[in-house]
């Protein structure tokens, strides 16, 4: 869709966008992280930029994008850093959509220094938790604010891509949560993206396979429905 032909019908509206992942550091040179290029998320704070919203672009590690034009980007290389960065950009904003890929996990300690081989034994991993802030986002929400939260799924034997996607829906308490299908080249460093946009007032849409700003419009689409 050509930015002239869409609606302004996010005027004198604030929304928040994360994207990219983050790296969580081992030492000054080594990080654990994830392939999220920040391409959805991208797409996502733009669309909502050319529908007249004022934009806050809260970013992780992306491959090297550039920022997006008329939106404030800030940057937040780990989880906690964009924990922080999220909640204050969201205290005024009306939809806050959490695109990132947050690391689960983190390294408990950071070595100060480069860590070394050798000495003959391998050095343990130990990862803390990190906070979820999606979780925290819908927690201290203020009324009438939109959040939206994405989950990008393979299915199991418990399960397809939607059947985990309801279940997270559920458990985040988010307005809306996109799922996308994983797995076999799906979604992640390829520029398509397909999947369903699942509401907690029970509805549900699937998202044709097309462009991830095919996919940013039908999202803004339904938040704009629920402002
Ligand atoms: N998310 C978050 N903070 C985290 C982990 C995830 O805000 N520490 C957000 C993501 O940005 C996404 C949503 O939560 O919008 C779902 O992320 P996902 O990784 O699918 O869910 P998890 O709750 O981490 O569950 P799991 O990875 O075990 O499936
Ligand atoms: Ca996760």
């Amino acid at each position: 869709e050509r930015a002239d032909a869409l609606p302004r019908d996010l005027e004198g509206r604030h929304v928040v966008v994360s994207a990219g992942g983050t790296r969580e550091p081992l030492d000054p040179v080594r990080y654990l992280g994830n392939r999220s290029s920040g391409r959805q998320g991208y797409a996502i704070a733009r669309v909502a930029a050319q529908r007249g919203a004022r934009v806050t672009l809260v970013a992780g590690h992306t491959a090297e994008l550039a920022d997006p034009a008329a939106v404030h980007v800030v940057h937040a290389p780990t989880a906690r850093e964009m924990q922080v960065a999220m909640h204050e950009a969201a205290t005024d904003a009306d939809a806050v959509v959490m695109a990132a890929a947050v690391a689960d996990f983190r390294p408990v300690d950071l070595a100060e220094n480069k860590i070394k081989k050798g000495g003959g034994e391998v050095p343990p991993l130990r990862l803390a938790e990190n906070p979820d802030i999606l979780a925290g986002l819908v927690r201290e929400r203020p009324a009438g604010q939109v959040v939206v939260g994405f989950a990008a799924e393979t299915g199991d034997e418990t399960g397809g891509p939607l059947h985990h996607g309801r279940e997270k829906l559920r458990r985040k308490g988010s307005d809306l949560l996109v799922v996308n299908a994983v797995g076999d080249g799906k979604a992640f460093e390829v520029s398509d993206n397909a999947g369903w946009l699942l509401g907690a007032d029970g509805g549900e849409q699937e998202i044709p396979n097309g462009s991830k700003a095919l996919l940013a419009s039908r999202l803004w689409d339904a938040v704009r429905a629920r402002l």
